[in-house]
């Protein structure tokens, strides 16, 4: 196992010698509100189901979850996370050469990697908020047999629209382009921009139920795409992949529509209003460029006054915790970013935050 991911709640708490729930969690990507409750008290009522295997290919869960989508059950496979699907995508699909948009989520090169191919990162600029350019992306796409692209992009909630990438795919019809749909349930109408059901032949869409619904230890993700392509991944699955209560979650997700739809809409505009609090919060004060996010999520950029890793450490001490993007490949020592949580822990990390960087950054 390759370990890039961000922090780790244990180890901190650990070096704190305090129990993990007196840390808050910035660095973590779920919907701070999550889970939603009539999940957990179903989930509670169904625990018995541990007690027998589960479906060995999750077919039911899969019905459900394409039948919610629009999509022919046959053209979707489920994993447990969508980490397993994009580790199992180099492997199976014998890719020679792969582009990623990034700066991004180190797995899909660590996936390619481990299939013995070395990505190459088509990295968006600063001086576009990292926004990609698509033109960079076309010849990329020409030249590599498969393109990653998250959509919207962890770490920096940078959204494409639908528009763009189906002319990328229609473009590229020899090309695989793997659209990361993980985030995408933050935006609002995310429907709107999804690539779920889209019908075209080179399109491979991930989808992941950890962030939007808090539920990361459950291990749930989908990979939509044509039925032959599914197909060929479904065979180099192992049984029994996804567990029960992973299971049960998907079926009662999918069927309690009206209540998840309440659930995320009321979500997205709770971090809406935390967004802009943590932008206000920060407006005046030199040390920091916020870049603009439409996820749960901020990616921040330090003056030279600080390493990421100086505030990293002074947020720890303060039992906050929050992601050190040194490591991603394309951002460098100066890069932070922050989860957003409940009102009074951005409130808290906000002016924690100001106070440090106004103290030696000074104000504008
Ligand atoms: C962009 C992106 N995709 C996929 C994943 C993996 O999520 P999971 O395996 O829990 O579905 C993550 C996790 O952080 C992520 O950030």
């Amino acid at each position: 196992m390759l370990v890039g991911h961000g922090g780790n709640i244990h180890a901190l708490a650990d070096r704190l010698k305090c129990p993990a729930s007196e840390i808050c969690d910035m660095s973590s990507n779920v919907n701070p509100f999550g889970p939603p409750k009539g999940l957990m008290d179903h989930l509670a009522a169904a625990l018995d189901r541990i007690t027998a295997l589960p479906e060995v290919d999750a077919e039911t869960m899969t019905r459900c979850f394409a039948t919610r989508h629009g999509l022919a059950p046959g053209s979707v496979l489920a994993g447990n996370g969508s980490t397993e699907l994009i580790y199992l995508l180099p492997m199976v699909m014998g890719w020679r050469s792969v582009a990623i948009a990034g700066p991004t989520y180190a797995d899909y090169a660590d996936a390619c990697r481990l299939a013995g191919v070395a990505p190459r990162l088509v990295t968006a600029r600063r001086a576009d908020a990292f926004r990609p350019n698509l033109d960079l992306l076309s010849a990329a796409a020409t030249q590599a047999e498969a393109l990653f692209i998250c959509n919207p992009n962890n770490p920096t909630g940078v959204l494409l629209e639908r528009e763009h990438l189906v002319a990328l795919c229609a473009a590229h019809p020899d090309t695989d382009i793997i659209v990361d749909e993980s985030y995408l349930p933050f935006v609002p109408g995310a429907a709107g921009y999804s690539l779920l059901g889209s019908g075209l032949s080179n399109l491979l869409v991930l989808s992941s139920m950890s962030k939007i619904f808090r539920l990361p230890g459950l291990r749930i993700g989908f990979v939509h795409g044509t039925e032959a392509t599914i197909d060929r991944l479904r065979q180099r699955m192992p049984p029994w992949s996804v567990n029960a209560l992973a299971q049960t979650a998907v079926i009662y997700l999918m069927s309690a529509r009206e209540e998840m739809q309440r659930f995320v809409s009321a979500s997205c505009r709770r971090l809406h209003a935390a967004r802009q609090g943590f932008h206000q919060a920060l407006a005046d004060v030199r040390g920091v460029e916020i870049f603009p996010s439409c996820t749960s999520f901020l990616l921040m950029r330090l003056s030279a006054e600080w390493t990421a890793s100086d505030v990293w450490e002074a947020m720890a001490e303060a039992r906050i915790l929050i992601r050190d993007c040194t490591n991603f490949e394309g951002l460098d020592d100066r890069y932070i970013r922050i989860s957003l949580k409940a009102e009074e822990a951005n409130q808290r990390a906000a002016a924690f935050l100001r106070q440090l960087l106004a103290g030696v950054g000074g104000r504008a």
